[in-house]
């Protein structure tokens, strides 16, 4: 049987890597497009592969993808988790416009024809409550991508299904990664706080957002397409107003 090959978009940090992991982990070859190498240990995971490159510059995203399928073979997954940082100087609303919804548009474009039609072939994007809600520490340009990605994402679900390639999108709240790990450590009060109004009772993390991008990838999700899943323990179902009477300072 040929190996399932996943392609991980921003793959190299943050829940991307995570992903990247259990994919490994699982058997799979799993091709990764970052900015930058991961660290040592991520290089050299057993079926994984790196691509370096800035998805913003379209003729050298364009070849990292033919090269991917030239040697990797067929894909079976896309996942995206690319995440704009902005740098200096740079506007960043066409930052987040072109890295969240043209970069994944072209992607998605470029590789349809490459789909493996004898595997369950599935893509993912992941996007952020932001997307339906407003948080108030991004900016609007973060916004404006989210939201355009729901609704990417329930575009191609529509136009795709006839080729048996299932669209969905997951949607985290701030989660623990290896990257915000030692500043949840240092900020035990703000952490506490996000365990107390989480109906769960605790802050999910890199690996909770994981599975669940793998569960929506895999043959036990065959018949769910055009759905973004919150990965927020809960967090979402409450009415805020509730949240802050229940933890407003006594007088
Ligand atoms: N972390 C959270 O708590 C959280 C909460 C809500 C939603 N989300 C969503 O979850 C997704 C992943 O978030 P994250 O926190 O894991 O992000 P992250 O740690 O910043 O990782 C982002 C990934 O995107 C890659 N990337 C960024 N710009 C790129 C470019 N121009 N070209 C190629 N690759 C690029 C990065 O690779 P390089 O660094 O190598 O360039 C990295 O692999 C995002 O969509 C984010 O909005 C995250």
């Amino acid at each position: 049987m040929n190996r399932i090959h996943t392609l991980v978009v921003g793959g190299t940090r943050g829940i991307g890597r995570a992903l990247v992991r259990l994919f490994c982990s699982e058997g799979h070859l799993v091709s990764v497009i970052g900015r930058h190498q991961p660290d040592s240990a991520d290089q050299v995971l057993p079926g994984a592969r790196h691509w370096t490159v800035d998805m913003r510059d379209e003729r050298r995203l364009g070849a990292a993808l033919k090269d991917i399928i030239r040697r990797r073979g067929k894909l079976s997954r896309l996942v995206f988790l690319q995440r704009y940082r902005g740098g200096d100087g740079e506007d960043a609303w066409a930052g987040e416009i072109e890295l969240a919804l043209t970069a994944t548009k072209n992607i998605i474009e470029r590789l349809i024809p490459h789909f493996d039609e004898s595997a369950e072939r599935a893509i993912v994007i992941v996007g952020s409550p932001a997307g339906d809600f407003i948080a108030s520490e991004r900016d609007l340009g973060y916004h404006v991508a989210k939201a355009g990605q729901n609704q990417l994402m329930r575009y191609y679900a529509a136009v795709l299904a006839p080729y048996g390639i299932r669209v969905n999108g997951v949607s985290p709240a701030t989660v623990l990664k290896e990257e915000s790990k030692s500043f949840y450590a240092k900020n035990r009060r703000l952490r506490d706080f996000y365990r107390r109004i989480t109906p769960l009772g605790r802050m999910g993390t890199a690996e909770d957002v994981a599975e669940t991008i793998a569960f929506l990838c895999g043959p036990k999700a065959a018949f769910i397409t055009g759905q973004n899943i919150f990965v927020d323990g809960g967090l979402s179902l409450l009415w805020q107003e509730s949240i802050v009477r229940k933890h407003a300072p006594p007088k």
